[in-house]
């Protein structure tokens, strides 16, 4: 039920459907992707209370070679996996317009996670995922829909995932800290921080971009900044952890995984990402350091190569298909558009019940928040 040209065709049941963009060669006009610029900053608290400041910005440090990533781990205090909500981003969209009082008119979507697993779609062999969108006008709402089934799998993770998913965070701890250049307070300690990892304390950056001719505002979580904060992501830093690389299996593997850090960083203009290389064990082994516009060329001709371009010419197809094919007048309505991995995305209208799920007993219109709604005078 899909045409060669990629043009969305009637099926049932499952609504309106796109297919994927054949991954053989390079899209012939690739539609401009815009250097983002940042709008705002803001913080979580200890408590996750969000602040309009830059409290939980860390600053780079370089690790200490041979640290045990597992450090602390039954100390870990560890945000419970909720509904991603749209809210902090519209109250950071909403103090930026009254601020500067520019045009709206923006695709905006939530998660540190939802704009990428959007781009990454073509090359997404497994994992599928669910998006509630909204039109009100010309602007495009998203949020990630997550199942109750599936919310209760990311918290009750199997302790082996667990332990991997705290090495991540250890490793942002021992990359960073509050005072440009020097370590935390208890660096006499051998291991040189306090072993706590709090996941509720996250500083975000909200950036405006533009593919296509569509603008779109996104917000997501900055790791830290190397040397000085000037305002702007000039010097922003991504931090990942993985496996040591021992073969060309493994730097196959390594190279795929290399489109995600790739995507996520270059969205929200973030120039470097360092990668800590582990043990399975969780020792460190050691760093590099990537710039993140100088990945692509670096992985061309490997076994575990992607094309950036074909994910942003499929993300602003994309954008368009949904454009193109939901009502511009009926902004209340929420659609749900499901990716099938290897298949390509359905969307469909949700019902009252679907909606009512959506709204999660909150006063809400669809999924944005009562507030956002009456401010936008509709
Ligand atoms: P690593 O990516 O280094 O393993 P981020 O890289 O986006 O700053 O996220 C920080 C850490 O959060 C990750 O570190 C990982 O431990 C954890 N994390 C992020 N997304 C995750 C996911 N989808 N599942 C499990 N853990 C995740
Ligand atoms: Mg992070
Ligand atoms: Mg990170």
């Amino acid at each position: 039920a899909e045409l060669e040209d990629g043009s969305p065709v009637r099926k049932k049941p499952s609504g309106i459907t796109l297919a994927y963009p054949s991954l053989s060669h390079s899209p012939s006009k690739p539609p401009p992707f815009q250097q983002p610029t940042q709008l705002l900053t803001f913080s979580y608290t200890p408590d996750h209370v969000l602040e309009f400041n830059d409290a939980a910005l860390r600053y780079y440090i370089d690790p200490p070679l041979g640290a045990d990533l597992g450090y602390g781990y039954d100390k870990w205090i560890k945000r419970p996996d909720e509904r991603g909500r749209l809210d902090p981003l519209l109250q950071a969209w909403s103090r930026f317009k009254k601020g500067l009082c520019e045009g709206p008119s923006s695709s905006q979507s939530r998660a540190p996670d939802i704009h990428v697993r959007i781009l990454i779609a073509p090359y997404e062999e497994r994992d599928g995922w669910e998006l509630n969108v909204m039109r009100v006008g010309g602007t495009l709402y998203f949020e990630e829909h997550l199942s109750e089934a599936k919310l209760k799998g990311k918290n009750e993770m199997e302790p082996r995932h667990r332990r991997q998913t705290y090495h991540g965070y250890a490793f942002e701890s021992y990359c960073t800290t509050s005072t440009p250049g020097r370590r935390e307070d208890d660096s006499s300690h051998v291991h040189g921080w306090g072993g706590d990892v709090n996941t509720n304390v996250q500083w975000c950056s909200v950036v405006k971009t533009k593919l296509g001719d569509r603008r779109i505002v996104i917000g997501g979580e900055v790791d830290c900044v190397r040397g000085k904060y000037s305002g702007n992501t000039a010097n922003f830093v991504e931090l990942k952890t993985s496996l040591t690389i021992r073969g060309s299996a493994d730097a196959t593997k390594f190279e795929k995984k290399l489109l995600k850090f790739y995507l996520q960083s270059f969205l929200l203009g973030v120039p470097e990402i360092v990668v800590g290389f582990r043990k399975p064990s969780g020792q460190l082994v050691t760093t590099q350091s990537f710039r993140t516009v100088e990945i692509p060329r670096s992985i061309r001709g490997r076994p575990g190569a992607w094309d950036p371009l074909i994910c942003l010419a499929w993300g602003d197809r994309f954008l368009s298909f949904l454009h193109d094919t939901l009502p511009a007048n009926t902004g209340k309505d929420v659609w749900r558009v499901t990716l099938s991995p290897n298949l390509g995305i359905a969307v469909a209208k949700l019902d009252a019940l679907g909606v009512e799920d959506v709204m999660g007993g909150d006063d809400r219109v669809g999924f944005l928040p009562r507030w956002y709604w009456d401010e936008m005078g509709l």
